[in-house]
Formats: C-alpha cells, structure tokens, sequence
C-alpha cells in the first residue's frame, strides 16, 4: 500500500496513555467524576509575572514571525545562569546549549541525530518509555538494564557485560526517577561518568524532575561531575520545574559533539519558538527562583497524605525525596494493568500501570502527585471503600 506507515513505525505499540484515557473519557461522559492521578502534568500554573511576559511579548507586532534555530541569546543564558546558580556548573550559552521543544522532542531527535543502525543504546528498564521508542525509530539496538527495588533502583555500571559496554553509543540515566521516584547522589554520577568515558559512551541524563525535591534533598547535575562535559548531556525542562509543561520550553546541556549532532538534526525539523514563549520561558528563569521551594511542600503535603492512606489500605509503597510519582506496589495476586484497569471501573481513580514502562514495572502502580490534597483525599476514600470494604464507587452512584 503506498499509505501505509514505515514497518518501523508499525512495529511499535500504541501509546498506553492514549488506550487507557479513551476509558477514563467514556466514563467521564457517562458522567463518572474521573480523578486523575495518571500522568504528570503539573496543575499548578507558573509565576503571574511569567504570564505578564507572554502577554506583553505577544503584543509587540513584531514578534510573530520564525526565530532562529537556536532561539534568543537570552534563552541560552538562562539555562547557563540557571546552571551557575544552582550547580555551579558554567556552560557556554553558544557551546553548551541548544534550545528544544520540550525534553520529550530533544531525546527522541537526539537518538535519531546519532545512532546508526544496530548501535547499542541502554536503557532503564522501568523507564521513561520515549528512550526506547527513539531508539526503535532510529534503528538502534536495545539493551535493557534492570533497574531494581534492591538497588534502589539505581542503575549497577559493574552488570553490564563489557562486550555490550564496548559497543554502546549512548547510556539513559533519569534521575529523581520516573516512574519509580527514585534518586542518586554524585557518587552515582561520578560512577556513570568514569563508565562513559572508559567506555566512550554518551551518557545523556534526563533531569526533568531536578526541581521537584522534598526536604533537605537536592538532586545534583550530572554536569556538576569533572569530566561530565567531555561524555554527557542533559536535558533539562521547564514542563516540571517551572509548571510550564504545555509550554514545551526545554533545552540539551553539556557536551558539545553531541549537541552540535542534535542541533543540526533539529534545523531540519523545527523551526524555533513562538518568541513570546521563549520571552516568557526567560522570565522563569530570570525571576526569584524561591516561590519553587513552597511548590514543593505542596507536593510534599500530597505525597505524604497518599502514602499515609495507602498504608492504611494496606498498599506498600517508598518514601520518594524529589519528583512527582508515588511507586506503589499492587496487592498480592494482582497483575499491574489488570489491576489499574479495575481500579478505574471500581473507583474512577486513574492511574498508571507500572508495565507501561516496561515488563520490569510488573507489580507496580504509578500514581502522580499532580491532584490537588482534597481529590487525593477523595481518591483514598474510594479506593479503601472498594479494596476494603468490596464497595464500588460507580455502584454507588
Ligand atoms: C522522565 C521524563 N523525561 C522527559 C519528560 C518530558 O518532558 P517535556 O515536557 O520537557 O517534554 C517527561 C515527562 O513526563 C519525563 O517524565
């Protein structure tokens, strides 16, 4: 057929996400009051003087036609004064930087910028699904690397064969981890960067949840490790960090080999930003950065609430220190999908099967934290009422 898709692209999955919330609709049609503790979309909005900016910027006649390819200057130096500020990390805002569409666009287009087919690229496994897929887009090879609940679910350098390590372009790190909450400190770093460079091994750390830490914990850059530069990028967003998820302002950081690569990719694909956005994305990183600390405890309140009441039905889950998912396991005899699938009939609480990020998230439920403290409440409620009591939420109705 000549409209038929790449076989590559009809060998990968659906996308879960897309399946599952089809369900959630209908049952919103049928009138269900869905609580949403699925994906991560921060539903709190960004700082008023950022939306002052976009409004402002969108006024000006003059700031509606395409930008360059590598965005404003002033874009490139807020991420490398963000960097100086919080890691005292310095970064050439014209070596060390190219502006992306959203970390999600950055990862996958860095994938396709550098591998050819049958290089090794190793990925978490559970991890951020979009490693994976860029990879199969690309034609590489995967080599899964478990990650496990006895180590923390840090990934364990020494376990990977050293014939695989000799053929690797490029290592997936992502910490405060989704989906398992996980977190590391710089020894782990330092760790990952003596693996790259004896390897000669892009390390690319995701760092899209470096914003979101609970208490004292302050989840360091794989930029902050000597040597980083020479072996590592990473990609860094202000979809969680700044509430601007829908926004889709990120950027790439690091080595600039690898970044040169995407860049020149990108200039084939995109074609910048809106400039209010990118104006907009600056005052983020330009404004008193503190009202992030009181996002936080926010979070921190919802986390604690749901991990209190998941213990009181019963449910195990850990304690994360950053990002925005609850690692809950699910109750004996049940399988993820199954069980997240039933929890939706039952209570019309949705949240994320652990499998949807691969066969290792099997036992597990991902619930985000990104619902205000009376809708995780309500959530609790309906969810005791059905694995305790054996009562269904939408029976009740
Ligand atoms: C680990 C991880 N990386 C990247 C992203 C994508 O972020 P962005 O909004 O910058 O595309 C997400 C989004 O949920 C994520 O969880």
């Amino acid at each position: 057929m000549t409209n038929s898709p790449s076989s590559r692209l009809q060998t990968l999955p659906g996308n879960y996400f897309s399946e599952f919330t089809k369900r959630a609709d209908q049952l919103r049609i049928k009138g269900v009051d869905i609580i949403h503790l699925d994906i991560g979309s921060p539903d709190m909005p960004p700082p008023q003087p950022v939306l002052e900016m976009l409004s402002t910027s969108a006024a000006k006649v003059n700031h509606h036609g395409y930008q360059p390819h590598r965005w404003t200057p002033a874009y490139r130096e807020g991420w490398a004064n963000l960097y100086k500020k919080t890691y005292e990390v310095s970064l050439d805002p014209d070596k060390n930087v190219v502006p992306l569409i959203g970390s999600k666009e950055g990862i996958f287009h860095l994938l396709q910028a550098m591998l050819d087919s049958d290089d090794i690229v190793i990925v978490p496994n559970p991890g951020y699904i979009t490693y994976t897929r860029g990879t199969q887009i690309a034609g590489g090879k995967i080599y899964e690397k478990n990650l496990t609940q006895t180590n923390h679910y840090q990934m364990v350098f020494s376990d990977i064969p050293s014939a695989i390590a000799q053929r690797t372009k490029i290592l997936w790190l992502n910490y405060p981890n989704n989906p398992t909450g996980a977190t590391v400190n710089q020894e782990f770093f330092e760790e990952s960067i003596k693996f790259g460079l004896e390897n000669d091994v892009l390390i690319c750390h995701d760092a899209a949840y470096t914003q979101v830490a609970y208490g004292d914990y302050i989840p360091p850059s794989i930029l902050e490790i000597p040597g980083a530069i020479d072996t590592a990028i990473e990609f860094n967003t202000l979809s969680k960090s700044h509430n601007m998820a829908g926004w889709r302002t990120a950027a790439a950081l690091g080595n600039p080999t690898a970044l040169n690569a995407l860049f020149q990719l990108k200039s084939h694909v995109d074609s910048a930003h809106f400039l209010p956005i990118i104006d907009a994305a600056v005052t983020a990183m330009q404004t008193d950065q503190i009202w992030i600390k009181a996002r936080n405890r926010i979070y921190e309140e919802r986390r604690d609430i749901l991990l209190t009441g998941l213990k009181d039905i019963g449910l195990e889950a850990d304690t994360p220190l950053a990002g925005l998912y609850v690692w809950c396991s699910v109750p004996e005899n049940w399988e993820s999908e199954q069980f997240a699938y039933e929890l939706l009939e039952n209570t019309g609480v949705s949240v994320t099967p652990g499998t949807v990020f691969g066969t290792n998230g099997e036992g597990f439920i991902r619930i985000s934290l990104t619902a205000a403290v009376e809708r995780i409440k309500e959530a609790l409620d309906r969810i005791n009422d059905w694995i305790i009591y054996g009562n269904s939420f939408l029976n009740r109705r």
